[in-house]
């Protein structure tokens, strides 16, 4: 499915979002700690995420994902955006990282953590790869508040995939949005699920009228 959303993933992204996912990473990427050493972005997709660490002053970025066609489409903007000698590309799975442990000084994601098959899993291999004390930042959708519910899923759940039909023609990808959501647990259980994985000072703020979370914590 992500291969098959990457000719349009950028456009979709800053269509459905008004714009506003570049912000919610850049506010990712400033909660992710004092820049200098090494980062990880697990699932970097077409590399938004790992462009904005390198550019805030990250000394040398990883950035996975399982999708090679997505790996390939970041390579050509980060190349582009002459960043190649400072963001690294590397396939892997985010549920089995093909990294030491102890390794990054920060981990982060963005709009995966809704797409794993073992959250816990996940987030364990996070922890295992963070240096002690290294931050973890994860953005991704979360359940709206009850006043904002209705509104919000009339938009993620009927104008999006519309939109998505329109834009990249794939009706049943952005009708995955609302559905990935379904099993994904709300912010609260996602906080207390990251410090049961091993993590001290978890919080979250939410963006986007409450459609969006960032969750971040330190590994123990
Ligand atoms: C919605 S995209 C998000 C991409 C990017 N982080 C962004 O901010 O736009 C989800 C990405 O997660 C990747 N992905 C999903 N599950 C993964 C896994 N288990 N391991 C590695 N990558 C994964 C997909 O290939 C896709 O590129």
């Amino acid at each position: 499915m992500f291969a098959r959303l990457v000719p349009r993933y950028d456009l979709m992204n800053r269509l459905m979002t008004l714009g506003l996912d570049q912000r919610w990473r850049e506010a990712t990427v400033a909660l992710a700690g004092p820049a200098g050493g090494l980062a990880l972005d697990v699932a970097t997709g077409t590399g938004d995420l790992a462009l904005r660490l390198a550019r805030r002053g990250w000394r040398q970025v990883v950035a996975l994902d399982f999708c090679p066609q997505m790996l390939a489409a970041a390579a050509g903007k980060i190349a582009a955006q002459g960043e190649s000698g400072r963001v690294a590309l590397i396939a892997g799975d985010a549920l089995n990282l093909p990294f030491a442990a102890d390794t990054f000084d920060c981990v982060v994601n963005a709009f995966l953590l809704r797409n794993v098959v073992d959250l816990a899993a996940a987030l364990g291999e996070f922890r295992r790869v963070l240096r002690p004390g290294g931050r973890l930042v994860c953005l991704d959708l979360t359940h709206p508040p009850a006043a904002m519910k209705l509104p919000l899923a009339f938009y993620r759940d009927t104008i999006v995939p519309f939109l998505g039909a329109a834009v990249s023609g794939d009706f049943d990808a952005y009708r995955y949005l609302g559905n990935s959501l379904k099993p994904y647990p709300d912010a609260q259980r996602l906080s207390a699920l990251i410090s049961r994985a091993g993590f001290a000072q978890v919080d979250y703020r939410l963006y986007g009228l409450g459609a969006v979370a960032i969750h971040r914590g330190c590994k123990k």
